[in-house]
């Protein structure tokens, strides 16, 4: 907790409001009572993970952290939704889930929108065509076993796979499991900054304006995909009440042993929370 920096970001961003033509009063606070009367809750704090770390790797480290911020809310926010962005999010998505006793619809955490930037990104340097007409889609859980979805991946509504052959897909794929590992030794620094904020925001924004997007995020998930006693990253539906819905694709084989594998190491996560 550092003093005064909550302040001094808070500051910064009020003195942007004419400029990105805004009326909202920005505060920054350490006290916790600052979230008093939220609607919503987003949680980014935590030890970032280092280069050759795995997200995993920090989940130790970081549930002290974000007990500490549950126990808060459930003090001074206790409707609020909570967005967790902190990592191993699908774990502590499952954890604040869980620690909260919350219906699932107010707990989830922000995965796939990143995700599926990432690779839209990718898609449209690969091509050159507009990332406006580019639709992209990754699920399962926030790290190396993501599982980015080129069936499911088109260029107004046509497939991807009528642009780039099958090589070149995997190579895209594979450049979006690594997309924060990319820019982790290049920064010398934790992890992304403004495609993360980007991605948070379009979330933000679906729910503060109940758009009722689908969007891929972590959800609780209570036997869709064949899984239960998790969170990890599926197409949802997001608007003023949370996430409020949740869609099952008919996945293939291949998808549904990579959505499975993905899984597997989420459970894994969750098996070492403490009891
Ligand atoms: C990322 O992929 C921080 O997990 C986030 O950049």
């Amino acid at each position: 907790v550092h003093e005064g920096v909550p302040q001094g970001v808070a500051l910064d961003i009020q003195q942007s409001a004419s400029l990105f033509r805004f009326d909202t009063r920005v505060t920054g606070d350490t006290d916790p009572a600052a979230m008093r009367g939220s609607d919503l809750v987003i949680i980014t704090a935590g030890f970032p993970r280092k280069p050759g770390m795995s997200r995993s790797d920090v989940l130790e480290a970081n549930l002290g952290i974000i007990d500490g911020i549950v126990d808060n809310m459930l003090d001074y926010a206790p409707d609020a939704m909570l967005m967790m962005v902190t990592n191993p999010v699908d774990v502590l998505t499952w954890h604040a889930f869980t620690r909260t006793g919350w219906p699932r619809e107010r707990v989830f955490g922000q995965s796939g929108a990143l995700d599926t930037a990432r690779m839209t990104a990718f898609i449209a340097l690969e091509t050159g065509y507009s990332v406006k007409d580019i639709s992209a889609l990754v699920l399962g859980g926030h790290g190396d076993a993501m599982v980015p979805l080129p069936r499911f991946t088109d260029i107004s509504g046509i497939n991807i796979e009528h642009f780039l052959d099958a090589e070149k897909i995997e190579q895209i794929a594979e450049r979006t499991r690594q997309g924060a590992g990319e820019l982790l030794p290049l920064q010398h620094r934790t992890h992304a900054y403004a495609s993360l904020a980007a991605a948070i925001a379009a979330m933000v924004d679906a729910i503060g304006h109940n758009r009722r997007r689908i969007l891929p995020c972590v959800a609780v998930l209570d036997g869709e995909y064949g899984q239960k006693s998790l969170a990890m990253g599926v197409p949802a539906v997001l608007d003023e009440r949370g996430l409020t819905g949740i869609i099952e694709l008919k996945l293939d084989a291949s998808e549904k042993a990579e959505f499975r594998k993905s899984a597997d190491m989420v459970h894994s996560d969750i098996s070492n929370l403490p009891a």
